[in-house]
């Protein structure tokens, strides 16, 4: 590290205090105040020591007596001054704490808000584990130095009004003040500029271990059914090895100058009792002025410290806050419009594709986004039901993601009852279109949790309702506490085909206008899914108004669809019903029996096919295993 990269460590350090104190000025005004009252009473508790010894003591060895009174009175001021100093330090810790954890909580609060704005294309590239780490080790050490940092300002205010104490005192004391003052100073820099690389590769590391073990523990059943489980270890293993080596090099340079910053002052004391003891012998000072400042030096050596404190935490409180700012000032979000749907609108809503384009990012920056999707076209009509059928990496869980914006087209538009979804408010979009993806995701929480999520007006009997549209009424009922079982760690306690069906359930609860499964119900039952679908799309027998777009595969549920939109390579290849796609669309008609052949061989193996556990076998087709 050269000293340009230190020093530009140290001017942004700087302007990362500065946003705190500009964040809570009147805490830290607080922690401030106490910290130059504890400041100003370690001053004059050496003067009152070197009056005491001065002034009392001494002529009382002479005289072979001690005077009560004015040993009362000594003591009496050492004990005033203790109590005054006590609640100096009340102050600056009560002050420095607040305002440390309050800015803690207050970007932490604001780190993940803004992850949930950023778009998905956002969370593809930024891996989970990094995330966590930016919530919270990294908003942690951007306000580490926030502890010491009052202390540190009333210290510098001390040592100017030591030093102007000591000129007072005397020119020759004053000068050896001069020289021990700044040199401790220094010393403080140079072991923050030292340290400033250290701490940035250890915090840099702390990020990356974390990330490690989020990835190994997720990918847990993988590890596991892959025998990975030594590789994983020692992929781990290496990089805490690599933070501990980076933590052991950071206790080292502690172990350096940890002892120069304790011994500097010494020297100092050492330094004043030779020059003072010349000054006594000259007539220029008395007695109570070297002792006074004898121990003005011993005194004041500890705070100093705290400047030191502050300047070792810089380097990581910068690396902290970049990490931070990268999140909070992400680009990619994607503004809502102010156009409100009717929330109360009981029909179902008509979603349109026109002429729609998308590519995703390429991984590398300079590459270009392949086309995923070019010239889609199609509509649901309002209350109908519109089946997607494509192979894997056609474009249909895309087409679904547009659908619910998730993400926005990059050419054409995807409107809804006729507004460009990109104009529409966030609650408006939420309350009109619901999406329910192949994987299910479940909260560590009950049931009722799980599916009510907290909206307002969602009872119990909405909740059943949805669950018997979902057909989970019947296992959500075995359950051992009905709606108010727990259901484990991302539902681990369920099945795939129950987990998909509370997903399902979800979004049901919240009277979606528009529907869209993507393969939302592979993990269930081809009969009971078949099922599903019917009753989803009969409104009289308690169903939602909806418009239904769902990706399948079985030709049952296929069946049930108003109309169907067959897709190859992110074009549109056919549209029509799904007997007539059958005549006329060769792709069409091997896909769907493929996928009935490969259905058919493992019914032979288990009936319910949880997805997570055996994959659909297809014969010479894809298999769908989505992102
Ligand atoms: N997050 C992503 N980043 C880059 N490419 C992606 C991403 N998701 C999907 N793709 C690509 O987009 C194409 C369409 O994917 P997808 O919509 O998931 O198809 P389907 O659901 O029909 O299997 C595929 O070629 C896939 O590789
Ligand atoms: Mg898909």
């Amino acid at each position: 590290m050269t000293s340009r990269t230190s020093r530009d460590v140290l001017r942004r350090g700087l302007f990362v205090l500065g946003r705190a104190i500009r964040e809570q000025p009147r805490i830290f005004a607080v922690a401030v105040s106490g910290s130059v009252l504890f400041g100003g009473l370690v001053i004059a508790s050496a003067y009152v020591v070197g009056a005491v010894v001065g002034d009392v003591v001494v002529p009382a060895i002479a005289r072979g007596s001690v005077g009560v009174a004015a040993l009362a009175l000594a003591a009496g001021a050492l004990f005033g001054i203790s109590v005054l100093r006590v609640v100096g330090i009340f102050g600056r810790r009560l002050g420095a704490g607040y305002m440390q954890f309050r800015l803690q909580a207050a970007y932490r609060r604001q780190v993940t808000r803004r992850y949930l704005e950023l778009p998905l294309s956002w969370h593809q590239r930024n891996a989970t584990g990094t995330l966590l780490s930016n919530a919270n080790s990294d908003v942690e050490a951007a306000w580490y130095p926030i502890a010491p940092l009052p202390f540190a300002v009333g210290t510098v205010v001390m040592l100017v009004g030591a030093i102007a104490s000591l000129f007072v005192t005397d020119w020759a004391l004053a000068l050896v003040g001069l020289a021990v003052f700044p040199a401790l100073f220094a010393l403080n820099v140079v072991y923050s500029r030292r340290m400033a690389p250290r701490q940035a590769r250890a915090q840099r590391l702390r990020a990356e271990v974390s990330g490690i073990a989020h990835e190994s523990f997720d990918g847990a059943l993988v590890v596991k059914t892959m025998g990975r489980e030594a590789q994983e270890t020692a992929r781990f293993a290496a990089r805490a090895g690599e933070l501990r080596d980076a933590l052991i090099s950071v206790g080292r340079l502690r172990g350096v100058f940890d002892p120069m910053l304790e011994t500097l002052p010494s020297l100092g004391t050492l330094a004043v009792l030779v020059v003072g003891a010349i000054r006594l012998r000259q007539g220029a000072i008395g007695v109570t002025d070297l002792v006074s400042v004898a121990f003005l030096f011993t005194v004041l050596a500890f705070p100093v410290r705290a400047i030191g404190w502050v300047l070792a935490e810089l380097p990581r409180s910068v690396a902290g806050w970049d990490r931070v700012r990268r999140v909070l000032d992400a680009t990619g979000e994607m503004p809502y419009g102010d156009v409100t749907l009717d929330p109360a609108d009981p029909t179902p809503a008509t979603l349109a594709f026109a002429d729609v384009g998308f590519a995703y990012e390429p991984a590398e920056a300079h590459l270009p986004g392949a086309e995923v999707l070019g010239e889609v076209t199609f509509t649901v009509p309002a209350g109908r039901t519109v089946a997607l059928v494509g192979p894997t990496g056609s474009g249909k869980s895309t087409i679904a993601a547009l659908a619910v914006r998730l993400v926005d087209p990059h050419t054409g538009t995807v409107s809804l009852d006729g507004v460009d979804v990109r104009r529409l408010t966030a609650a408006s979009l939420a309350g009109t279109a619901a999406l329910v993806a192949q994987v299910p995701f479940v909260f560590d929480d009950t049931v009722r949790a799980n599916i009510a999520l907290d909206r307002p007006g969602v009872t119990d009997d909405d909740v059943w309702a949805a669950l018997r549209l979902a057909e989970a009424d019947g296992f959500v009922a075995a359950l051992p506490e009905g709606l108010d079982t727990m259901v484990g760690e991302r539902g681990t306690s369920l099945s795939g085909g129950q987990r998909q069906r509370l997903t399902l359930a979800r979004a049901l609860a919240g009277r979606p206008r528009l529907l869209v499964l993507d393969d939302a119900t592979s993990a269930v039952d081809p009969r009971v899914e078949a099922a599903i679908l019917a009753g989803l799309r009969a409104p009289a027998a308690g169903g939602p108004a909806a418009s239904i777009l769902v990706v399948a595969y079985r030709r049952a549920t296929i069946a049930l669809a108003d109309a169907v939109i067959y897709l190859e390579q992110g074009r549109v290849i056919a549209r029509g019903t799904h007997a007539e796609l059958l005549a006329t669309v060769p792709g069409y008609a091997d896909l769907v029996t493929a996928y009935e052949q490969a259905e058919a061989e493992a019914d032979g193996e288990q009936q319910p096919r949880p997805y997570d556990e055996v994959a659909p076998l297809t014969s010479g087709l894809e298999v769908e295993v989505d992102r």
